[in-house]
């Protein structure tokens, strides 16, 4: 589904955030990343989608060159994979019902996106979306209203109403707290199972990567220091994370 073959980034000023990463991603697939502060997460993502152009080496989706894709095909490459981000990304004085649609914008003519006549289907397709983060009721609701485990929540609808192949969330929850957090993650963990949607979720916190994580992938300092299940990981991967500073049981709840 996804392959990065021979990837390294060094961002203008000389910080190499990516060091000869080579990785195979599955369909299907539930992935967390882990990995300190400037380790490399966003970066990796975000290479994905072309957001960011690796300085070498190449990144595949289905087969097809993202790396080197000119503008028309990496419109269609983007259009298969739907993003979830931090800070959640809603236009708060929309409703909900809103925010989704423009999930489907890459659909429907600029004109009638803004004079709001959205086609039926795609009011279906984003309805439908709400239903599947059991959200639905709140549809008519203005984003600023909802709290931040829903807003995410509209988050990952929009992101669905895209029909993606491939989700890819940053830190979708570091601006909640735990309970939240989990909440949201078992949502992203549904759609995974139900639709198939090949997930990778960037976190911070190994916890959470233990509850609904199956292969889990080490980035330090930009390299590539783990890949496996994430139940597999000994204290010497984890030293191998996150360096001698910190004793896995800080970052992993005693169950
Ligand atoms: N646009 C940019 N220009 C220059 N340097 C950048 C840019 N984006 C990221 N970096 C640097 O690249 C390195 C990797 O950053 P990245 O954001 O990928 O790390 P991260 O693992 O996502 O960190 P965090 O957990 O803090 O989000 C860091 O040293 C960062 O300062
Ligand atoms: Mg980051």
């Amino acid at each position: 589904m996804i392959k990065f073959e021979n990837v390294n980034v060094t961002y203008p000023g000389g910080v190499v955030a990516l060091k000869d990463i080579n990785l195979e991603i599955k369909e299907g697939d539930f992935i967390i990343i882990v990995g300190l502060s400037g380790a490399g997460k966003s970066t990796l993502l975000r290479t994905i989608n072309n957001l960011v152009k690796p300085s070498s080496g190449t990144v595949y989706l289905e087969g097809a060159d993202v790396t080197n894709a000119k503008k028309k095909e990496l419109k269609l490459i983007r259009s298969k994979i739907g993003m979830i981000f931090q800070t959640f990304n809603l236009v708060n004085r929309s409703t909900v019902l809103k925010n989704v649609l423009t999930g489907r914008l890459s659909n429907v003519s600029t004109i009638k996106s803004i004079l709001g006549l959205w086609p039926k289907d795609e009011k279906k397709l984003a309805f439908e979306a709400l239903n599947q983060v059991e959200i639905l009721e709140k549809a008519y609701v203005r984003a600023s209203n909802l709290s931040g485990g829903q807003q995410q929540r509209v988050g990952i609808a929009r992101a669905l109403s895209q029909k993606p192949k491939v989700m890819l969330a940053d830190e979708p929850v570091a601006s909640l707290d735990p309970i939240t957090s989990r909440v949201v993650m078992s949502y992203l963990k549904k759609i995974n199972t139900e639709l198939g949607i090949t997930t990778i979720v960037n976190l911070h916190f190994l916890d959470l990567a233990k509850e609904f994580g199956d292969r889990l992938i080490g980035l330090r300092d930009g390299k590539l220091v783990f890949d496996g299940n994430v139940n597999e990981v000994s204290d010497d991967d984890f030293e191998n994370i996150y360096g001698r500073s910190i004793k896995s049981s800080d970052l992993i709840g005693d169950d």
